[in-house]
């Protein structure tokens, strides 16, 4: 009958249940106790109804309760009844004759019975009925206790998903914070790298005072004409960096040679300045990232024409990239030399003279809003009704205001561009230069009104 479990485990599933047994008679308990006394399952009797409940109740594991139905005090059927308080799952089972019909239905209908056997009854069947019963109690229990299991193994299942997901947007919002730590060293690494730049290019124009800001100005340039001409970011960066430091082989350079303006060099002052392009590349080149600027620096002294420093290149033989500071650096040292509210565009003027020449012609275009949009602020604040000349320190009046910084011949820094002469630095300006002759003519503006 039974096909889920094999005879041996069968054996062993049954042996933990318990078969009450009650008669009145003791002869026929007896001959039931001998009836199953093979079996696994465990056997105990009871001769009333009474004594049968008493064990009901203090027996775990009751599997199935067979009962006479004629029995004085509690007949059968009230026995099975009581029964289920103590054992409501345990399976009932009533012994009757063909006479007691009736009161087998009320048992069945009442006292939770779902089998009787007729008395007198076949051992066989009896023995087998009774197995069956154990068997199906044991089934019934079997997969409540599966489906127990199944219960807990899926709240078992939910609650590992519910942590995984925690787990999984706790690690979410780890890896998001490490990414955003790593983005903030990268940028922070990234404004030490530019600020090193920054903090070198402002050496140099230490180094130079004719030229504060000269590097910044360039760069500004340098990135707004590079911009404007479609340049990548990447490139544009390389192009700041290089604008930047383009001067810095000039710390390599006498005071005398740096406070002359190039066009005052003699032969020899102009051979060591032209070398200054180089000297960059030289001292940069001991560090990796700065290789590409270094290349661009080098050649900021080409000319479109080729008769630039220091290889002589020409048209697009010049890196782009050092075409553009070139282009910036010269209109950066131009437009010291104009005044009033059409500086900028006087300057571009003088500097279209030069396209074809010392400018790469692709380039002037991006040049004029570039340098409107640096310098006319700036010189609207100082002073747009300004005519200029280059005196001579003898023609030094009061009021006239100085156009570019002022050094003595030997490159003594000795006034700073903007400022008004008075009686006593006139004085001692032509005291200076009676000592240390310039060779050429001091840069004055006056205004015109
Ligand atoms: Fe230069
Ligand atoms: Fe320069």
């Amino acid at each position: 009958m039974n096909t889920i479990l094999d005879s041996k485990s069968e054996g062993d599933a049954l042996s933990r249940y318990t078969v009450i047994m009650v008669d009145d008679e003791l002869n026929i308990l007896q001959t039931l106790k001998r009836c199953f006394s093979r079996e696994k399952f465990r056997i105990i009797c009871a001769n009333s109804g009474a004594e049968g409940l008493k064990l009901v109740a203090e027996t775990a594991n009751v599997a199935v309760i067979v009962s006479d139905q004629r029995m004085p005090g509690m007949n059968g059927s009230e026995f099975l009844t009581r029964s289920r308080e103590f054992a409501p799952d345990a399976i009932r089972m009533l012994l009757t004759g063909f006479s007691d019909i009736e009161t087998t239905v009320v048992a069945m209908n009442e006292g939770g019975a779902t089998h009787y056997i007729g008395k007198p009854w076949e051992e066989t069947m009896l023995l087998q009925t009774v197995r069956d019963c154990v068997t199906q109690y044991h089934l019934v229990r079997e997969n409540l206790r599966q489906q127990e299991v199944i219960k807990t193994q899926y709240e078992e299942l939910e609650d590992w998903n519910r942590n995984l997901k925690e787990r999984v947007l706790t690690q979410t919002g780890q890896i998001r914070t490490q990414l955003e730590e790593l983005k903030l060293l990268s940028r922070r690494q990234e404004e030490k790298y530019v600020g090193t730049i920054a903090a070198l290019a402002a050496l140099i124009d230490m180094r130079d005072p004719r030229s504060r800001l000269h590097a910044a100005n360039t760069a500004a340039l340098s990135v707004s004409i590079a911009t404007r001409m479609g340049l990548s970011k990447t490139e544009v960066e390389t192009i700041r960096t290089a604008a930047l430091l383009h001067d810095i082989g000039k710390n390599a350079m006498s005071d005398v040679t740096l406070a002359i303006f190039e066009d005052g060099l003699n032969e020899e002052d102009r051979r060591h300045y032209s070398e200054h392009p180089v000297l960059a590349q030289t001292a940069i080149d001991t560090i990796e990232e700065l290789r590409p600027a270094g290349v661009l620096i080098r050649h900021h002294h080409e000319r479109y024409d080729g008769s630039g420093f220091p290889d002589g290149l020409a048209g697009t033989d010049i890196p782009l990239g050092s075409a553009i500071i070139s282009l910036a650096d010269h209109c950066d040292r131009e437009i010291n030399s104009f005044y009033g509210a059409n500086a900028v565009s006087l300057m571009l003027e003088k500097m279209a003279t030069q396209v074809g020449t010392g400018i790469a012609p692709q380039l002037f275009p991006c040049l004029d809003q570039a340098a409107h949009d640096l310098y006319d602020s700036r010189i609207k604040e100082r002073g747009n009704d300004l005519i200029q000349l280059e005196v001579i320190p003898a023609k030094l009046r009061i009021g006239m205001i100085l156009t570019r910084d002022l050094f003595s011949a030997s490159g003594l820094f000795l006034l700073e561009a903007g400022s008004e002469l008075n009686v006593n630095n006139i004085r001692s300006l032509q005291r200076i230069f009676a000592l240390d002759p310039l060779r050429g003519g001091i840069h004055i503006g006056m205004h015109t009104g």
